[in-house]
């Protein structure tokens, strides 16, 4: 099977999961960030998608593309906060239908277009965005360089890339790390992620400048102990539902992910981190 059709598998089975217990109402599936005042977990949510829409600077002029949008969340944010023209893609035909729905429900139809491409190989021409950014999507490409690469094509002279991600601290890590990492990223259907460093060098060497990265491991605890206790708690339930036949593989192997991330993105395991690039073509 084809590393796309894996992702496509996974999102198509597990959306119901994300939707069930995680998105609160944002229409989103990446981690929150949780500052001193911030009361729940739609307001992290919603504290992720401004700092996107702030590290882009994007306005009513802007044509932006939200590569690897899931059912949309960010597009419809940034609709709603900034009348932006939006171009949204996904693998995920279970996604894109739920996107869709939304974006009719909050009319936003006129504003925002959804569509299953590849974001390291789409079909719009060079230089159609101003902005484009991806959250907790390009963590899924093999080669992030790929994606990169496709980014600097389809960006106008002065345009923006946001890239929200986890990113791996340290090349080597030792057979019980390797064991942990590796049912953390098999479970949320990713291979590896970039380094900070190899990302940044990727972004250099495609021609990116004003290279900036914000570490944002801090912020995002809160959501990583949220979601472990929801894995933990769903843990012996998931396995009857698997056993059963009711999950799938990637519904359970999900809920071990819940677990898993927390030992990932640990301080004391130095294992991975959380950050955002921006950069500028
Ligand atoms: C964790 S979800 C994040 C969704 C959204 N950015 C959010 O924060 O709510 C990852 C998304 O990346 C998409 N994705 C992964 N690889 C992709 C690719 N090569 N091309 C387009 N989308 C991709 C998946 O289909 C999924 O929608």
């Amino acid at each position: 099977m084809s590393k796309y059709k894996e992702i496509e598998n996974y999102y198509n089975q597990t959306q119901i999961l994300y939707d069930l217990v995680y998105s609160k109402g944002t229409h989103s599936l990446h981690y929150g960030y949780w500052y001193e005042n911030t009361k729940n977990t739609k307001e992290s949510i919603l504290n992720n998608n401004k700092f996107i829409m702030e590290s882009l600077d994007a306005n009513s002029n802007d044509k932006i593309l939200d590569a690897g949008c899931g059912i949309g969340g960010i597009s419809l944010y940034l609709a709603k906060h900034t009348n932006a023209k939006i171009e949204g893609i996904t693998l995920s035909e279970v996604q894109l239908k739920k996107a869709r729905k939304l974006a009719d429900k909050f009319k936003f139809s006129k504003n925002i277009n959804f569509s299953i491409q590849d974001y390291t190989k789409t079909e719009y021409n060079d230089k159609s965005f101003t902005k484009i950014f991806g959250v907790e999507s390009i963590c899924y490409a093999n080669k992030k360089i790929d994606f990169i690469k496709e980014a600097y094509r389809l960006l106008k002279k002065g345009g923006k890339l946001v890239v929200t991600d986890g990113f791996q601290i340290r090349e080597y890590l030792n057979k019980k790390e390797n064991k942990i990492y590796d049912d953390w990223l098999g479970g949320w259907g990713l291979t590896n992620l970039a380094t900070v460093n190899s990302f940044q060098n990727d972004l250099k060497k495609i021609g990116f400048r004003k290279i900036n990265y914000y570490d944002k491991l801090k912020d995002i605890k809160r959501t990583r102990n949220r979601i472990y206790n929801i894995g933990a708690l769903a843990y012996v339930f998931s396995w009857i539902l698997y056993k059963l036949g009711i999950f799938s593989n990637y519904m359970h192997k999900n809920t071990i992910a819940c677990i898993n991330q927390k030992k990932v993105f640990a301080d004391e395991n130095n294992i991975a981190t959380y950050g955002v690039f921006v950069a500028e073509k």
